[in-house]
């Protein structure tokens, strides 16, 4: 009789461990997941529980590569490339960042006054050298102190960085920072840019740069990525 008692409640309280939980299987498995992920994203804040008594959850900042790749382009008609849709130097850019989980920062003219064809954008170009010009650009750059590396990269224009490029290095505080300097061209090659970055910048530490040609940019890709690959590799990325 007692055993008889004892097997009784045995076999209730399984069924009852059960009841509480009315989740389907498909559920519990997207609760553990949903779990595991809380785990990682998240960090638990000890001895700051709520009123509840509950423990806070506090979500994580994304890591961050550190890593800031700053850029500009020009789309529209370009040398020997005709009429182009993505920049040649945007190319570049976007594979340094694949290549390095940088994010990246396109600088944009405030006031998009760059003539769409060649020969009229050259003029324009070479005036605002001829006056130094300092052209505004939209935005403003993220915040630096969360990036120690910063590829730079632009078009050589006229022998030179486009003039916006200089107010980008004028407006911002890039000392103590190590700059990578980087540009796409027809035929002059980084053209000094990384003495003109260090001359505007003197408190950055300025490395080797990379010249890659606009035409192999938009028609060698695969050739384009090898160089970037092993210009980062030699730089020890
Ligand atoms: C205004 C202007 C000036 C240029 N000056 C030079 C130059 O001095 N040397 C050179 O090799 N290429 C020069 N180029 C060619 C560009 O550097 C090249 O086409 C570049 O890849 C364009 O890049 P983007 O599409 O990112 O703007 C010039 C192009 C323009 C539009």
């Amino acid at each position: 009789m007692k055993k008889a008692l004892s097997l009784l409640l045995a076999v209730l309280l399984f069924a009852l461990s059960g009841c509480g939980n009315t989740n389907t299987p498909a559920q519990s498995e997207q609760d553990k997941d949903s779990s595991a992920q809380t785990n990682q994203n998240t960090d638990t804040v000890t001895g700051t529980e709520s009123p509840d008594n509950t423990e806070k959850i506090v979500s994580e900042p994304e890591a961050s590569s550190g890593i800031l790749v700053i850029y500009f382009s020009r789309t529209g008609e370009q040398y020997t490339v005709g009429v182009i849709d993505k920049g040649n130097t945007a190319i570049v850019a976007e594979m340094i960042a694949e290549e390095t989980g940088a994010e990246l920062f396109e600088v944009l003219p405030e006031e998009d006054y760059y003539p769409y064809t060649y020969n009229e954008l050259t003029d324009v170009a070479k005036k605002e050298q001829n006056e130094k010009a300092r052209p505004a650009y939209q935005g403003t750059l993220p915040d630096l102190a969360a990036y120690s590396t910063i590829f730079i990269g632009a078009p050589v224009w006229w022998g030179d960085w486009p003039m916006i490029m200089y107010t980008v290095f004028e407006n911002n505080d890039f000392s103590g920072k190590t700059l990578i300097p980087f540009s796409t061209h027809e035929g002059s090659g980084l053209s000094g840019f990384d003495k003109k970055l260090q001359s505007a910048c003197p408190d950055a530490e300025v490395l080797k740069g990379l010249a890659v040609r606009g035409n192999d940019a938009q028609n060698s890709q695969d050739k384009v990525r090898e160089s970037v690959n092993s210009w980062l590799a030699e730089l020890g990325f």
